[in-house]
């Protein structure tokens, strides 16, 4: 039951109603008993300014932004470091009046690595990520947060590598697509941040088997759980790190920005949005 009082909070998407978010905050919000609602707002490009703009009195008081909407909600509201760094906002709340965005795609990363691979970022090796979207420098981005010494940016059109480069600094390198094999030699980590491997799309065509022993894999890629970059690495007892979890670790600010409480990401959890998951 929704009243007055409930607070609510959406993910706005065109489209958006495949989106597994309402799963995952309706959940929370039921385990921490809050009065509270995640809803589903379908919006188009040309309507996504008048609905941030009033974003309150849509009956909001903060919410996720997905696919196409990232870079226009920066454009539309008050950035923190993390979403000024990547260019894009996927989580608004109200800070005294002001609509404020942050990006936790950056959180979600490292967070998924964090509990699925623990010790990734000490190998001292080099990454290596596959995409130069907005999903690439949100993996970079967080990469370059932890300390990573060196991340080559591997990408299908070679200019949007460079202006990663561009962007971040000599940290970052970027390589050409028919390199991608070389450049995983003595690799301790690589990271797919393209939509390849994902069901409906060509998978990624790579080879890890040059990566250092102990290196780990991540994959954006949720659709199926099991990826074939995420197989191939499992075969080659590589540890890996996959797009749910991202998910699962993006959400958890948002959920704390809005209902004022930091919540858990649990083995329950993620069966609950696994169950209607291809898992390969
Ligand atoms: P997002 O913001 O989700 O990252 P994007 O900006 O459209 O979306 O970026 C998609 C990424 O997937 C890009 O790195 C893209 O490569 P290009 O920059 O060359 O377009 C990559 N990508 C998509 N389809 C691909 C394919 N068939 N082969 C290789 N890379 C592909």
């Amino acid at each position: 039951m929704t009243t007055s009082a409930t607070r609510a909070a959406c993910v706005i998407g065109w489209p958006a109603k495949q989106s597994r978010s309402p799963k995952m905050h309706g959940w929370w919000l039921k385990k921490y008993g809050i009065d509270g609602d995640y809803r589903i707002e379908e919006v188009p490009p040309d309507a996504f300014p008048e609905f941030i703009r009033n974003l309150r009195g849509h009956g909001y008081i903060g919410g996720n932004i997905t696919i196409p909407h990232k870079e226009a909600a920066f454009a539309l509201t008050e950035p923190d470091e993390r979403a000024r760094a990547v260019g894009a906002s996927n989580t608004l709340w109200y800070d005294n009046g002001v609509l404020r965005s942050t990006n936790t795609d950056v959180e979600g990363f490292i967070g998924a690595l964090d509990a699925g691979a623990p010790g990734w970022d000490q190998s001292g090796r080099h990454a290596v990520v596959i995409g130069a979207g907005g999903a690439g420098r949100a993996v970079v981005w967080g990469l370059l947060e932890r300390g990573i010494p060196r991340i080559h940016v591997v990408n299908r059109t070679f200019d949007r590598a460079v202006a990663m480069a561009e962007r971040y600094g000599d940290r970052v390198i970027p390589e050409r697509w028919e390199d991608r094999n070389k450049v995983l030699q003595g690799a301790g980590l690589a990271a797919n941040a393209t939509s390849l491997g994902m069901k409906g799309n060509p998978d990624l065509d790579i080879d890890l088997s040059g990566m250092a022993p102990g290196a780990a894999v991540a994959d954006i890629v949720y659709v199926p759980l099991e990826t074939s970059l995420l197989a191939q690495a499992r075969r080659l007892g590589l540890k890996t790190s996959d797009g749910l979890d991202m998910l699962l670790y993006q959400a958890g600010r948002g959920f704390d920005l809005w209902f004022g409480v930091r919540p858990q990401v649990t083995p329950e959890l993620r069966e609950l949005l696994a169950q209607d998951i291809p898992k390969s």
